[in-house]
């Protein structure tokens, strides 16, 4: 995903956010009614899950998706707060959105997700760019929220919920591959890193009823479905209480049920939190081929007393532990990491902590960032933002570099094996070439044999690495 030796451009493009905004639609659901939304989705995979939400909503109330803006009637951007960039990159889209209005004024722009709290009052009051603003927890009331303001009022609904899990609401498959798709299994975040502005946007955690998850993946894979990825910020700290039986489910017992719905039906999950992660989970995905071996596990800082400015709730020591636990219990795990470099008063012996930190837990890939203060949280309230930009800039090169190589390390020794993958589709590059991962979600690109199709497993044996991708070719054709 990084280039080998970044620059700093290439860096600030690492950092923008702008290429994971997606005009989202799918050809065989674009239909011809009346109203038609078009809808763009910024941030994690968990906005984008929440966009298959809206859209199953909208689609109920009587509009279709659109791919192409000038055809709708209605355009929704979902919103990332999780740093300054995504939040820039959001205010462009909207000025943008506002000049199609002037042609259309009958044209509604409406805001949704995380940035919805934080900024309700300057987009329809101070700036008047949009006309709904509708946030995570309140997507139900979309119906009610477009009539008001198809009526020319100001609509709006930002409240949280401590119960809404859209449990019931079968997402509509926007953009999707046909292969692999999101359910989210929990919402909100209790955690309260100081860092993070997720607990304000996205309010408290709640788990969705496990058997409403079992019978999304299995709908999935009646479908053709092969790859399901279980979202939450912080999935090991799944917890379901049956009200009727006072039955708890906890995240192993999740992941087995899923696992049980067919053994070709891959399971991943995101994310982890270090201070959460059991062995019962990791025996889970021993015992089952089909639960992926690839763990998400940020760990955000190598240096413990900088994890406990950030309010981890872990050192370092317990983050070597969990990953020692990994490689010994699932010993060809791949573990991959976030990394924020800069954060409040980090020394440069503190930045060299993480890099240690990259090297020791050989992780096969991370996303990387500099700290950008959020308004409203615990850091921002409590610390100084004292490290200057281009010394945060720098440490962040260095970590990419570092991650760099240990990535190309990691897929160096893959050379000569043979992986199970799972076709997704075309390559970027050639359509000569599938794209594909194995189980440690490594991407594999190889070439075309006939008789293949996406999602069809192969065998692929790896010949050529990079830093970002195994090359290689089928073996059992
Ligand atoms: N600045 C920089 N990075 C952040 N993240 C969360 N908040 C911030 C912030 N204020 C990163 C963390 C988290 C990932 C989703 O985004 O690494 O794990
Ligand atoms: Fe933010 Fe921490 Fe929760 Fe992740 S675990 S969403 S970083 S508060």
């Amino acid at each position: 995903m990084y280039n080998d030796n970044p620059t700093l451009d290439q860096i600030d493009k690492v950092i923008d956010e702008k290429k994971q905004g997606e005009a989202y639609y799918n050809a065989e659901l674009s239909g011809t009614s009346a109203k038609q939304f078009y809808i763009e989705s910024y941030g994690c995979a968990m906005n984008f899950s929440d966009s298959e939400i809206v859209a199953s909503i909208l689609s109920k109330a009587g509009f279709s998706p659109t791919r192409n803006i000038l055809d709708a009637s209605l355009i929704l951007i979902n919103t990332c707060s999780i740093r300054e960039k995504a939040e820039d990159n959001v205010r462009q889209r909207l000025h943008i959105f506002n000049k199609h209005k002037k042609n259309k004024p009958e044209l509604l722009v409406g805001v949704l997700g995380c940035m919805a709290e934080r900024l309700k009052k300057k987009f329809l009051e101070e700036e008047k760019i949009v006309d709904l603003v509708v946030g995570p927890d309140a997507y139900r009331d979309l119906p009610n929220l477009i009539q008001t303001a198809e009526e020319g009022e100001k609509s709006i609904n930002v409240l949280l919920s401590r119960e809404e899990t859209y449990a019931d609401i079968s997402p509509l498959r926007l953009g999707s591959n046909g292969v692999s798709a999101f359910i989210s299994i929990m919402r909100g975040c209790d955690n309260m890193c100081s860092f993070c502005v997720v607990p304000f946007t996205r309010g408290r955690e709640r788990s969705r009823n496990p058997f409403t998850i079992v019978a999304e993946a299995q709908d999935l894979y009646d479908k053709g479905y092969k790859e399901v990825t279980l979202l939450g910020q912080n999935v090991d700290s799944f917890k379901w209480e049956n009200p009727e039986t006072g039955e708890v489910v906890n995240f192993a017992q999740l992941l087995e049920r899923v696992a049980m719905v067919h053994p070709k039906l891959r399971i991943r999950f995101s994310t982890s939190h270090p201070k959460d992660i059991t062995d019962e989970v990791l025996y889970t995905i021993k015992k089952y081929d089909n639960l992926c071996n690839y763990i998400h596990l940020p760990v955000q800082s190598g240096n413990s007393r900088v994890l406990e400015l950030m309010n981890r709730t872990y050192d370092s020591d317990w983050y070597k532990e969990r990953v020692s636990a990994i490689y010994q219990i699932i010993p060809d795990c791949a573990i991959s990491s976030d990394i924020i470099t800069g954060f409040c008063s980090e020394t440069e012996e503190e930045h060299q902590d993480t890099l240690e930190m990259i090297k020791w837990a050989n992780y096969s890939m991370s996303y990387m960032f500099y700290y950008s203060e959020r308004p409203g949280t615990l850091a921002a309230r409590k610390y100084t933002d004292d490290i200057p930009l281009p010394t945060k800039k720098r440490r962040l090169a260095e970590v990419i570099e570092v991650q760099s190589e240990v990535s190309r390390l990691h897929n160096l020794k893959d050379i000569g094996k043979t992986y199970e993958v799972l076709i997704e589709g075309d390559s970027k590059k050639s359509d000569q070439d599938f794209k594909g991962r194995n189980s440690q979600n490594k991407m594999i690109i190889f070439e075309k044999q006939a008789g293949y199709k996406p999602g069809d497993y192969v065998f692929v044996k790896v010949t050529d690495v990079t830093s970002a991708t195994l090359k290689g070719h089928i073996v059992n054709g």
